[in-house]
């Protein structure tokens, strides 16, 4: 008889290794691996069923299919993410750190649904149904109609989704709590969770119901994270924010059914989550433009114009190898930006500790934000404020040249109507404005606007 086979499967992304290893050649984090059971689960044993597939041609399908039906939520900053509401049939990853707000967020979703009409079934395996029913209440949700499950069996869960009338909309809270029969090895292993990701949007595809399924990130590995079934659903959100701070941001990562840079903004009060219709004001918010070190820069999400304060503090180092923290921005990008400046501008800030924060615990992906990273530092490290009506965005190359960047008329116009007269941007910038304001400067190299900072 064959010896059964263990194998071991990283916790963290789902590469499969042969044998143990404390880091994963696939993402790089230490002691994820554990082992695993290969059978059951997906791919796990032989295929059984002989049915027959029937091709269809691509053009007979022309006009049968016009846009994918959606079940627009009618709140406004998740149905911008989702690009219109959830797709009939589709399932979609909610993941998060715990504690962020998920089950929060989809409570509203689902009480907002059941609201108008929709069969709503909410299934939680991390909370009893008492539980879920006070948080409800404090949402405001307890007389919405949304009907409430508590299990972590597969089976049990697919056999109360076909109970009575056919469900609209599910809840699964949380793939980690999933279990089947089917799969050998224990809850929150990679075989667990994709077995039962498996068999939710197996469900959602044969009813058309709309399925969202949430995930908790982990950190040490010990359960299987949301990243091991991006790649079985339609659509990925990842729900971030920081502790300290009250407001969350929904981020789409992928989407089969639409756009996938977009973000909503939402603010956790007493009360559940609220939107936030310009997250501009809130992150400007507590601003204080007179302290040197602060440049506020121009981005955008998606669509959507987003002003942001950035940072910085340079202080001279009492350590030998100083100290460089950043919080919102990515390190080797401003690792970049000292070395651009110490090269091409004469900026020495090799003795120096650099601390870089973007304002309210937002984060920054665009690398248009170099140059508003460049001036706080100058600035700060030359102890002068910045103007506080002007905005600063493009993006810094090696050879300190300033590089234009996309959506510069959108971004400027933002600027205008929070109140910023002025803006530095890079020059050769397209769509600028027809009727350009006197107050940009157009700007070639790094070193032109250390010049203007500093004097
Ligand atoms: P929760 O939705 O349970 O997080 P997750 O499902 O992502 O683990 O939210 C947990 C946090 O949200 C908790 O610290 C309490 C806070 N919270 C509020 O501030 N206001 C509220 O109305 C609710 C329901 C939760
Ligand atoms: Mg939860």
């Amino acid at each position: 008889m064959a010896k059964p086979r263990t194998q071991f499967v990283c916790q963290n992304c789902g590469t499969v290794h042969a044998r143990w290893a404390g880091k994963c050649d696939g993402c790089g984090e230490w002691n994820t691996i554990v082992e695993d059971d290969p059978t059951g689960g997906i791919g796990g044993g032989p295929a059984t069923s002989a049915r027959k597939g029937r091709p269809v041609a691509l053009a007979s399908l022309a006009g049968e299919i016009e846009e994918a039906p959606r079940i627009p939520v009618r709140v406004g900053e998740l149905d911008r993410v989702t690009g219109g509401g959830f797709v009939r049939g589709s399932a979609v990853l909610v993941g998060g750190d715990p504690g962020i707000g998920k089950s929060t967020l989809l409570m509203q979703a689902a009480a907002a649904l059941a609201r108008q009409g929709h069969r709503v079934i909410y299934v939680s395996g991390e909370e009893a149904v008492a539980q879920v029913r006070l948080r409800a209440q404090r949402l405001g949700a307890a007389d919405s109609g949304v009907l409430l499950a508590a299990e972590t069996n597969v089976e049990d869960i697919l056999a109360t989704l076909a109970e009575g009338k056919r469900p609209d909309f599910v809840i699964i809270d949380s793939i980690q709590t999933l279990w089947s029969d089917l799969a050998g090895s224990a809850p929150g292993t990679v075989t667990q969770v994709r077995t039962g990701v498996h068999a939710m949007v197996r469900f959602a595809k044969q009813t058309g119901a709309a399925m969202v399924l949430v995930g908790h990130v982990t950190k040490d590995g010990q359960i299987a994270g949301p990243r091991v079934v991006e790649h079985m659903v339609d659509a990925v959100l990842y729900f971030e924010g920081d502790r300290g701070h009250h407001y969350r941001i929904l981020r789409t990562v992928k989407n089969r059914f639409g756009a996938t840079d977009e973000i909503g903004v939402f603010e956790m009060s007493d009360r559940g989550l609220r939107e936030v219709a310009n997250p501009s004001e809130l992150f400007l918010g507590e601003r204080n433009a007179k302290s040197p070190g602060a440049a506020v820069f121009a981005g955008i999400e998606g669509t959507r114009p987003v002003l942001v304060e950035v940072q910085a503090l340079v202080a001279p180092s009492s350590l030998g190898t100083p100290r460089r923290a950043v919080i919102g921005w990515d390190s080797s990008r401003l690792a970049m930006i000292l070395a651009v400046l110490e090269a091409h501008c004469g900026v020495r800030l090799g003795s120096h500790d650099v601390y870089l924060n973007v304002a309210g615990g937002y984060r920054i992906a665009e690398p248009a934000a170099d140059l508003a990273v460049a001036a706080a530092l100058v600035s700060s490290l030359a102890g002068l404020a910045l103007p506080a009506d002007c905005v600063y965005f493009g993006e810094v190359s090696l050879s300190g040249a300033i590089r234009p960047v996309a959506q510069t008329a959108l971004r400027l116009k933002e600027a205008e109507k929070l109140g910023f007269a002025n803006a530095v941007l890079p020059s050769g910038s397209a769509d600028l404005p027809s009727k350009t304001a006197a107050g940009l400067s157009q700007m070639e190299t790094l070193a032109d606007l250390v010049a203007r900072i500093a004097g």
